[in-house]
């Protein structure tokens, strides 16, 4: 979703502001713009596209000043053009702007009657004259951005320079992350950390309708009253390096062959004493999930594919039951929930809209308490939760989530234990078990990557196909739904996942020897079931691709082929099972040439509804 990156400093921005750029280009967009100050006059310019085009016309024009702001912009309100990439300017101010503007039509109408014109369909242009028509009732550009800012329903993440006070950097914050990056003699601006990690590691959260005016030497933060707020100094464990492709060709990759370390990471320091330590959940006691009766699990993607999982490890583990729901959803239903009922949301980014909207409901609710399971420090998901699981994946960089899955899985299964043995619902010998199998997961993850010529080979086989099944029961489903997404958001191959039993009920329809099948077929209590539901399959002339223990006994055959995974636990058989279906999406978006780090249409991190 847009980027924006902000900075002041006694040196010329616009590098700084363009490496920002490039390091927000995960988070998707179609085009690019930058404006920064110098002699008293905008130089301002925008282009459609990669930040590199934008970067080749800086170079060839130049682009010099001491104070700019610069943005990637994923097209909301008109398409992506030069007329509608930010910054936008209205006479001497600039703005850029991530989140939607709902009321800008009726806005737009107002200022058209006051004599404003408009050269782009954007909100953000109507905004930015907006803040300029409010300076003949204020004192101050910061005034007039307040009084603006109450005028607005929507979201936004903001930062705005004037011509006629180049000092100055302003920023504000309702409903998309912005931070402020905080260095020696110069100070920024981004909506994500990554985008600032070369120039500094010290950074302070902008939280909800918070309004900051920025120089090189000072930062002052105000809420919506216009009270100064006392801000703390956050440092990130990020650095510069976490988004390096390293050896690979794609972010992707290097993510998927990150995992065997990720997952240990998730790990470290969390099994104490063969015992799942109170701390890996930041703000819970020994007693934290004790009454627990209900668990309502809430988020989008594939963060609500690891929730579905979640759900057969809460039931089977802890004996509570637990409710899993898309954040876009559950925000407009009108929930029933039970006393002592804990509200957990797992999101990679903690900035997801829905899912952060679907918080703020659980806090009117009566849900006793909040629980994020997040990848990001800082984040809004996790600033506004009782208690945090930091999934440590690292930085994840690829629009298609996979060490962030993985990882999520894993910190699932940590709650699900800590919650069981809080409720005291599960004996020794389970438990003992389970954390044997888990310091075995590292391993057995870099066992799992072993598959990677084979699927890169079987790849080839989808080449063409513009559709295909993923079939999983019990546990595995939420895995083939998961595998289907992976195909479809990458390689852009229609893909569908399906519970296996439920084939017969419609899906079998469009079975054909052209559609290919990707069963998931761990060794575990349901296999025989699945085996049924594979043979009715092949009877209808589908091409089969299955994913099976190496024990297993299936041959190949003209119909089927066979991809042979090293035995594992049960209990982890979700976590590992993930790993070739991620590498055969990997390697299907490579054979259709598609951008795999950046899937057309999609953001890393959706901030808007
Ligand atoms: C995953 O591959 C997707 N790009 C997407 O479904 C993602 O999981 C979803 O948007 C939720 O994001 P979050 O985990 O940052 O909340």
């Amino acid at each position: 979703m847009c980027g924006i990156v902000g900075a002041i400093a006694q040196r010329n921005v616009s590098e700084i502001l363009l490496e920002g750029l490039s390091r927000l280009e995960y988070r998707g967009y179609d085009s690019a713009g930058i404006c920064t100050i110098a002699g008293n006059k905008f130089s301002c310019i925008k282009t459609t596209g990669k930040v590199k085009v934008l970067k080749d016309e800086v170079n060839l024009v130049g682009c010099p000043g001491l104070i700019g702001i610069a943005h990637t912009r994923w097209a909301t309100h008109g398409v992506p053009s030069k007329e509608n990439a930010h910054p936008h300017i209205c006479d001497h101010l600039a703005l850029v702007h991530n989140g939607i503007i709902e009321n800008f039509q009726e806005l737009k109408q107002e200022l058209i009657a006051a004599g404003y014109s408009f050269k782009s369909q954007t909100d953000t242009e109507v905004l930015v004259c907006l803040i300029h028509s409010m300076l003949k009732k204020s004192s101050s550009v910061l005034d007039a951005f307040k009084l603006a800012l109450a005028r607005v329903k929507g979201s936004y993440g903001l930062a705005l320079v004037d011509l006629n006070d180049p000092d100055t950097l302003y920023a504000a914050r309702s409903g998309s992350p912005l931070i402020i990056g905080l260095g020696i003699g110069e100070n920024f601006i981004a909506s994500d950390t990554l985008a600032l990690l070369p120039v500094t590691r010290r950074f302070i959260y902008l939280e909800e309708n918070e309004i900051a005016a920025i120089t090189t030497r000072a930062v002052r933060v105000f809420d919506l009253n216009g009270c100064e707020v006392d801000k703390k100094i956050i440092e990130s464990d990020l650095d510069a390096e976490s988004i390096s492709k390293g050896e690979y060709r794609h972010y992707m990759q290097k993510e998927i062959f990150e995992q065997p370390t990720s997952l240990q990471n998730t790990l470290i320091g969390r099994i104490i004493d063969d015992k799942i330590s109170n701390e890996t959940v930041v703000g819970i006691d020994d007693n934290t999930f004790k009454d627990t009766n209900f668990i309502q699990i809430v988020a989008c993607g594939t963060s609500y594919h690891a929730g579905m999982v979640a759900r057969y490890w809460f039931e089977e583990l802890t004996g509570v039951a637990t409710n899993v729901e898309i954040a876009s959803e559950y925000r407009y239903r009108k929930a029933v929930v039970p006393d002592n009922a804990l509200f957990v949301t797992i999101s990679q980014s903690g900035e997801t809209a829905d899912t952060l909207a679907s918080l703020r409901l659980a806090k009117e609710q009566k849900f006793k308490n909040s629980l994020s399971i997040c990848n990001v420090n800082g984040s809004s998901l996790v600033r506004e939760s009782d208690y945090t699981l930091f999934t440590k994946a690292g930085a994840e960089i690829g629009v298609a989530s996979t060490k962030a899955f993985t990882a999520q899985l894993l910190s699932l299964l940590l709650l699900a234990l800590i919650i069981a043995k809080q409720k005291q619902a599960i004996t020794e010998e389970k438990y003992k078990e389970i954390i044997t199998s888990l310091r075995a997961l590292p391993a057995l993850c870099q066992d799992f990557l072993s598959c990677d010529k084979q699927i890169a080979a079987l790849s080839e086989q989808f080449s063409g196909k513009h559709h295909c099944l993923f079939l999983g029961r019990g546990v595995m489903y939420p895995i083939a739904l998961e595998g289907a997404l992976k195909l479809k958001e990458i390689s852009y191959i229609h893909a569908e996942g399906y519970a296996a039993g439920e084939l017969k009920h419609g899906p079998i329809a469009l079975i054909d020897n052209e559609m290919p099948v990707v069963v998931v077929a761990p060794d575990n209590a349901l296999m025989d079931k699945l085996v049924s539901n594979v043979e009715e399959v092949r009877a209808r002339g589908a091409q089969l691709y299955i994913f099976v223990d190496n024990k297993a006994q299936l041959k190949n055959d003209k119909q089927t082929q066979k991809v042979a995974l090293p035995s594992c636990p049960e209990i982890l058989q979700p976590i590992l099972y993930t790993i070739p279906l991620q590498l055969l999406a990997y390697y299907c978006a490579v054979i259709n040439g598609t951008d795999v780090d950046q899937p057309r249409n999609l953001a890393k991190s959706v901030t808007v509804e």
